[in-house]
């Protein structure tokens, strides 16, 4: 990594937890992604879901005939976790490199995930299979009981389910994905290697009073929902210094602005198009850029077992804030990025 006041050069990053759905809209949204990062962790939640070796299959097919031949760009597929997962379907899916990991949503937890796992003993089986094959479990780390406050979900999730899961098989590697809380970073930093987690850049930048600035702000809404600024710092904290148990997943989650401007609006945040630029002034406000490649290309590659990307992607930062488009146009209709509401300096040099 090369340092200046001006200029930031990291190794190409990858985005550990990416929604590409499927379709016009993966079409739309794919080349967002690999326009500044080499490898992407995608999420199964289809409609239907990613449930099979031959689902997966298929759905990498439709990824790869939607990349340009020229760019490099490596979509690491999940399977979707139910009660009638076949272990060994898995394992053939994960040897056969077809799959990288597994996905397991509470069922009802959020977007498509009704097929998700109610009785959590009823998955142990394929958990044990996974830990002993080495397949890292995703985890979607909120219950469901609609008694918990929606703001409690993620915490008591930990003391439920995920700490169970752990004493159970402890050489199981789990990420908890898209952290919102200060009891997760605790939690985490408390436990051995084989968990870590990554974070979202809306997590990191925005607390709980976004969604209702001066009315309610749909483009806000995702889940786990913002939290309180005493859990934002929190994952500032760990962030900003590159630990390395945690990871950037931008959970960049495209839904048409008509599904999410709605009296039911859906959960999810697109902020995968400009996540590295976003990022990158993040840090600088920070005074931590030297920690950003860490964050972004190093800790999850490590924690996967993968090579570090080869190539590198660098930023200048410029006098001007740069103006960022409100939406990707789509044959569908439009869908609102995500807007950071800070100005942003750093620009990626193509
Ligand atoms: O906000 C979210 N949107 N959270 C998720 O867990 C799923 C995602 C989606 O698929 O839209
Ligand atoms: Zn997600």
């Amino acid at each position: 990594m090369k340092t200046s006041l001006n200029q930031i050069v990291i190794i190409k990053p990858d985005d550990w937890h990416l929604h590409l759905r499927d379709g016009e809209i993966m079409k739309a949204v794919l080349p967002s992604s690999y326009r500044w990062s080499r490898r992407a962790i995608v999420m199964p939640n289809l409609v239907p879901p990613v449930l099979t070796s031959k689902d997966a299959c298929s759905y990498l097919t439709r990824i790869k005939a939607c990349i340009e031949k020229t760019v490099d760009f490596d979509p690491l597929l999940t399977l979707y976790l139910t009660e009638e997962t076949n272990a060994k379907d898995v394992v053939l899916a994960f040897r056969e490199k077809i799959i990288k990991a597994v996905k397991f949503y509470p069922a009802g937890a959020t977007t498509n995930s009704h097929n998700g796992v109610k009785k959590i003993k009823k998955i142990y089986p394929v958990l044990s299979a996974m830990s002993e094959e080495g397949i890292p479990l995703l985890i979607h780390g909120e219950v469901t009981d609609p008694s918990v406050d929606i703001f409690d979900r993620e915490a008591v999730f930990i003391e439920k389910i995920l700490a169970p899961i752990r004493l159970e098989y402890p050489d199981l590697n789990i990420v908890m994905e898209h952290i919102t809380t200060k009891q997760s970073v605790d939690y985490i930093l408390s436990e051995n290697s084989r968990l870590a987690a990554t974070i979202t850049p809306h997590h990191l930048i925005l607390n709980r009073n976004a969604i209702f600035e001066g009315g309610i702000r749909p483009h806000y809404y995702c889940l786990p929902v913002l939290k309180r600024e005493v859990h934002r710092q929190a994952l500032i904290n760990v962030a900003i210094k590159g630990h390395k148990k945690f990871f950037l997943g931008t959970d960049s989650a495209p839904h048409l602005d008509k599904v999410k401007i709605d009296a039911c609006g859906c959960a999810g945040i697109f902020n995968s198009p400009y996540a590295l630029e976003i990022l990158t002034q993040f840090f600088d406000n920070h005074n931590a850029l030297e920690n950003l490649e860490k964050f972004t290309s190093i800790n999850g590659a490590n924690f996967y077992k993968l090579p570090h990307n080869k190539e590198k992607i660098s930023l200048i930062k410029s006098d001007k804030s740069f103006h960022m488009p409100e939406a990707l146009e789509t044959s569908e209709g439009p869908i609102t990025l995500f807007n950071p509401k800070m100005q942003v300096f750093w620009q990626i040099v193509n």
